[in-house]
């Protein structure tokens, strides 16, 4: 049974969905983006779907659609353009009327702090998260969201995807693993020091950090295959999470650092100041099922999204690879539908912590384009939500606390890796890569059956 209060909702980010990049300052996600713009032909963030207009016709979609909470996040580059001073007040205004509107709607927001999207500034001046600057600089920009939203805002996230962050140099301007890992154990300092700020300043609200959590099935029951399908979901999700609750890198995890030659520096102190901060709750980005096994070329199924990709990246040559799993639908982007997948994470991730859980991300992705009635026909989305919502209710019933579902995307969005092609929305944009149109929102036919979906268990 889903609770009374579980937050329906959807998700969306700043870089991906704002545009009104003349209103904040340059990030390295813009620099990537407009990388991917020349060299591939993909929408850029410097208008992306523009919500920064959009917003209040689509915060009565969100109405409409009865949501309860809309997770989104805050560009840091908006509220301090150039440097972690000069406040830029027409960002921070902008933010004011967003929470307003959504409050005004009893829709509760979610906010992430920092997704993906670096201001320049810190990468110019010392090199973002590699330097222990930037723990400063982000507890500094977590403190003035706090003073200034934190009696509009309940449900705060720090950091979207650190391992994430972690696996793609590019999106932090960096060149190799060595920077992205040091930048990641700052990251992991910067987490705990804002949680613990938040506590301290008596808000009333909830904070935790987000997750990217997908849970890799062995390829057979080879002992080989199940401890790297094993490996693989330790270090990709559960070294963090350990750090996050724990406050210790797990020694599996130094290892590993140590073989790939990225060891960070720790200084004194440091694990006190993970030990010192426990999460309310994890917010999980929770798509899909993988499948690894052995390292055999000639069977390679690349789970491939595009230039960079995590996916892509996490085949390790010569140790083990992607396969396809013959029991679950795929994608056209090669990501399954896997709602008992969803059930037995849930329950893995739950029995491990015992910390409550909110999905804030969750998806379909396919290319679309309006049909000749004017529609968009997303079937597969909604058979993969419908999966979704059973394998929740099934970790419900097994006694999980979870505390919402907030799907990516609420609209479409500039994809991370292949611009307007690859679109996740309930709600259509209308605008492709190359023609901005008037972005105008057009309801999928997920929309309605996530209407129908939120109403039936909120009666
Ligand atoms: C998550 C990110 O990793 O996956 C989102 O938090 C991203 O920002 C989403 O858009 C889907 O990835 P992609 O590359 O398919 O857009």
């Amino acid at each position: 049974m889903f609770p009374k209060d579980f937050l329906w909702g959807a998700s969306i980010s700043a870089m991906q969905a704002e545009g009104s990049i003349d209103n904040r300052g340059l990030t390295f996600a813009d620099l990537r983006s407009q990388q991917m713009n020349k060299d591939l032909g993909y929408a850029d963030t410097s208008v992306a779907v523009d919500f920064y207009h959009h917003y209040k016709e689509d915060i009565q979609l969100m109405k409409e659609c009865g949501f309860k909470s809309f997770r989104m996040s805050i560009a840091w580059s908006r509220i301090f353009p150039n440097n972690s001073t000069d406040i830029n007040q027409e960002g921070v205004d902008f933010y004011h009327s967003v929470f307003d509107e959504l409050n005004k709607n009893n829709i509760e927001p979610i906010v992430t702090l920092f997704h993906f999207d670096m201001p320049y500034w810190m990468a110019k001046k010392y090199n973002g998260f590699v330097s222990r600057q930037a723990i400063n600089d982000f507890v500094a920009y977590s403190k003035f969201c706090f003073e200034e939203y934190g009696n509009k805002v309940k449900y705060w996230l720090t950091i979207n995807e650190q391992t994430v962050l972690a696996f793609i140099p590019s999106l932090q301007g960096l060149k190799n693993f060595k920077e992205t890992y040091q930048a990641f154990h700052h990251m992991s300092l910067a987490n705990a020091k804002v949680i613990k700020l938040y506590h301290s300043m008596n808000l009333n609200g909830k904070i935790g950090p987000c997750i990217s959590y997908s849970t890799t099935y062995p390829a057979s029951c080879d002992p080989q295959d199940i401890r790297l399908a094993f490996f693989q979901d330790d270090l990709m999700v559960f070294s963090l999470c350990d750090v996050h609750m724990y406050g210790k890198y797990p020694q599996y995890f130094l290892n590993w650092l140590k073989e790939m030659n990225c060891e960070f520096k720790m200084e004194l102190g440091d694990e006190e100041i993970l030990k010192d901060a426990i999460p309310d709750f994890f917010g999980l980005n929770w798509y899909c099922t993988e499948v690894i096994g052995k390292y055999i070329e000639e069977d390679s199924f690349g789970n491939y999204d595009g230039p960079d990709m995590p996916r892509q990246s996490r085949t390790l040559k010569g140790v083990y690879q992607y396969y396809k799993n013959p029991h679950t639908p795929y994608s056209e982007y090669n990501w399954n539908n896997d709602g008992i997948g969803l059930h037995y994470s849930l329950r893995k991730m739950y029995d491990r912590y015992h910390i409550p859980l909110l999905i804030t991300e969750n998806g379909w992705s396919a290319n679309e384009t309006l049909g000749d009635d004017g529609k968009i026909h997303d079937i597969e989305r909604i058979d993969y939500f419908k999966n979704m919502v059973e394998g929740m209710e099934e970790a419900l019933n097994d006694g999980v606390e979870l505390m919402g579902f907030n799907p990516w995307s609420f609209i479409d969005v500039t994809s991370s890796s292949q611009g307007m092609n690859k679109r996740y929305g309930l709600v259509f944009v209308d605008r492709t890569n190359e023609d901005i149109k008037e972005c105008a929102r057009i309801p999928k036919d997920s929309y309605y059956w996530y209407k129908e979906t939120i109403e039936k268990y909120t009666k």
